[in-house]
């Protein structure tokens, strides 16, 4: 080996992982993802702003500065005249601050700047809450780890794609800051930093929503040691990074406060014009996974399901839209899968010989997740996990498998689409976002690639049109 290219790998952090042991062999004989790659190095930038929480009459900024600086927020509802101002205030170095803007008026468009005493931000425009018959945009990407198998300057391609798209806010779909692939919490915190400067692209104008991915150490794996717990240590840096919402007059979720984490800030609801937004957690309440062998200890927790099934049942929107990372159940022990594998364990009752299971493993419970959606008139379903696009339909229902935003492979389909189970629909490559535009009659779903092509779209009926 060459030395300039051992720097390189050195630099990236490869030589050092392989040599701790990090590169186990998983099904199929690949090598698991570097997670201390480039892409957790990020230009320097001086200040970074990611919006969330979006209501009818607030958004919070959270502010994150790179000097010490002085600085406040100046905002209005006509683009160059921001004449609302927030407190002058001090701005620490490293010290995400979060700034709530409110009273604003319901449905519509803001204008925003960060002014400082080291620089101004460009202008940003965020939009409120939109009432039932307002059409509008939002966007979806998925998986986007910062591994090495991630390029970011595809990743960034993608956000600027799904800024260009003007939604009103983005969702992730987890598998974003990987704590439990970082060799140390060092190594780990230096990923919510990049986030910030990636989503920080996007999300200054698109309010963030967070849904959980199995590697962002929130996960049973993460839970550990009750005192040092990697689970809890992690939902504190999301939260300290990234503003998720928490139950208020706007939006539903889990309202029990973990004895050292507080509001978990993991699953959640809203309604955005026609459409009803709800957000699961399949983790924090699974059982440890037994050997990984029993996808039965995969669940939503009784709390979780009984707000999933009220939420649906209370729910009066044209459209509701479930996002989960997987499925609660899966074909293996990675859970992986779509609609093929919708049948089995909590999320379909069903063992996987076929035979039913749900009232032995769940007592109680009046019906497995796919058949409570179903009753409920439930349009899609999006996932991640799996790394590809893959749209399908069960029951009349959308399975929505959502592509990574950042990985190379010039939009082929990888051989996991068999590896993972995936049969029927339409199944194509990463890398990019999705764009859906929902208005009162329809949702029209476009698959936006990386360079700004769009490789596949469909239209999603209103409930009134099934
Ligand atoms: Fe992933
Ligand atoms: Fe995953």
């Amino acid at each position: 080996m060459k030395w300039p290219t051992l720097i390189l790998l050195l630099s990236c952090g490869i030589v050092a992982a392989q040599g701790d042991g990090n590169t186990e062999r998983r099904k199929g004989g690949s090598k698991q993802p570097i997670q201390t790659s480039k892409c957790n190095d990020v230009p320097a930038h001086p200040f970074d702003l990611i919006l969330g929480r979006p209501t009818a009459k607030s958004v919070t900024v959270n502010v994150l500065c790179y000097e010490d600086v002085e600085g406040l927020l100046a905002y209005g509802t006509e683009a160059g005249k921001l004449d609302i101002r927030t407190v002058k205030r001090q701005f620490k170095k490293g010290e995400p601050a979060e700034i709530v803007l409110t009273p604003l008026k319901p449905n519509t468009e803001y204008h925003y700047q960060f002014l400082s005493a080291r620089g101004h931000s460009d202008e940003f425009a965020f939009h409120t809450a939109r009432p039932p018959g307002s059409p509008f945009t939002f966007t979806i990407t998925a998986d986007s780890h910062l591994d090495e198998h991630t390029e970011p300057s595809i990743y960034q391609r993608t956000m600027a794609g799904a800024l260009a798209s003007k939604p009103d806010f983005h969702i992730d779909l987890g598998d974003t800051f990987m704590s439990e692939k970082h060799p140390d919490r060092e190594s780990a915190a230096k990923q919510y930093l990049a986030q910030r400067f990636y989503f920080g692209q996007t999300c200054q104008s698109a309010p963030l929503f967070l849904v959980l991915g199995n590697h962002d150490g929130e996960s049973p794996r993460g839970r550990g040691d009750a005192t040092d717990s990697l689970a809890v240590w992690s939902n504190m840096m999301r939260k300290r990074y990234f503003p998720n919402p928490v139950p208020d007059a706007f939006f539903t979720g889990n309202s029990n406060k973990h004895p050292e984490a507080g509001l978990l800030q993991d699953y959640y609801a809203w309604q955005w014009g026609d459409a009803q937004f709800i957000v699961l957690d399949p983790f924090w309440f699974s059982q440890q996974q037994r050997g990984h062998k029993d996808n039965w200890s995969r669940t939503l927790g009784n709390n979780q399901y009984q707000w999933l099934k009220a939420t649906l049942e209370a729910s009066k929107a044209k459209f509701k839209f479930i996002f989960i990372h997987h499925l609660v159940g899966g074909a293996d022990n990675q859970c992986r899968g779509g609609a093929e594998v919708a049948p089995w364990y909590e999320w379909g009752g069903k063992n996987p010989d076929g035979t039913d299971g749900f009232a032995e493993h769940r007592p109680g419970w009046p019906a497995p997740i796919h058949q409570l959606l179903v009753r409920n008139k439930v349009s899609a379903v999006f996932h991640g996990h799996d790394h590809l696009y893959a749209k399908q339909d069960l029951d009349g229902i959308v399975y929505q498998e959502v592509p990574q935003p950042g990985a190379p492979g010039n939009g082929n389909v990888s051989r996991s689409v068999a590896e993972y189970g995936y049969k029927d629909g339409v199944i194509l490559g990463s890398s990019g976002h999705l764009r859906l535009a929902v208005s009162s009659t329809q949702t029209k779903v476009e698959y936006i690639r990386s360079d700004q092509t769009v490789s596949h779209e469909y239209v999603i009926p209103s409930a009134g049109g099934k």
